[in-house]
């Protein structure tokens, strides 16, 4: 069915000019942006965004990498968002990402992997609520 997800590029992305080419990508798709805007996130934000991986050894190096620059937030709109976003983004790992992915085309480490999608609907409720009032997003 329609869905909303919540996507980044992060600043890794944003700071190599790739934004123009990630937002091409998403039209092609045919998503809907009904959210967006370039930010830099709030250390609170960042851990709040993270907080399933706080116990995680490398959760202070990824919170200060997500926090270190402007991001593009975004709120996508379409049939089945939040499985196609992460499809086009590829693994985590871009060393895993399909060919053709957005992490096999332009990135070639874990922590800085350009791209960011909810993982669940559950993940992008709270994520866009996390970023987003309502009144910022088309209706
Ligand atoms: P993302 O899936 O957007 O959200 C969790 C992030 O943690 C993930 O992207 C990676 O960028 C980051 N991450 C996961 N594993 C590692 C790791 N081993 N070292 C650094 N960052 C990691």
């Amino acid at each position: 069915g329609m869905e909303r997800t919540f996507a980044m590029i992060k600043p890794d992305g944003v700071r190599r000019g790739l934004t123009p080419e990630i937002l091409a990508r998403i039209a092609r798709k045919g998503y809907r942006v009904v959210g967006l805007k370039q930010m830099v996130i709030a250390r609170e934000t960042a851990e709040n965004h993270y907080a399933e991986h706080r116990e995680r050894p490398f959760f202070g190096e990824l919170v200060d990498f997500i926090t270190g620059g402007p991001v593009v937030a975004l709120a996508l709109e379409g049939e089945n968002a939040i499985a196609g976003w992460r499809a086009m983004m590829g693994a985590t790992n871009p060393a895993n990402a399909a060919p053709g992915t957005i992490r096999a085309d332009f990135a070639t480490t874990t922590g800085e992997n350009v791209t960011h999608g909810s993982d669940s609907p559950g993940s992008a409720q709270r994520e866009l609520a996390l970023f987003f009032h309502d009144g910022e997003l088309l209706a």
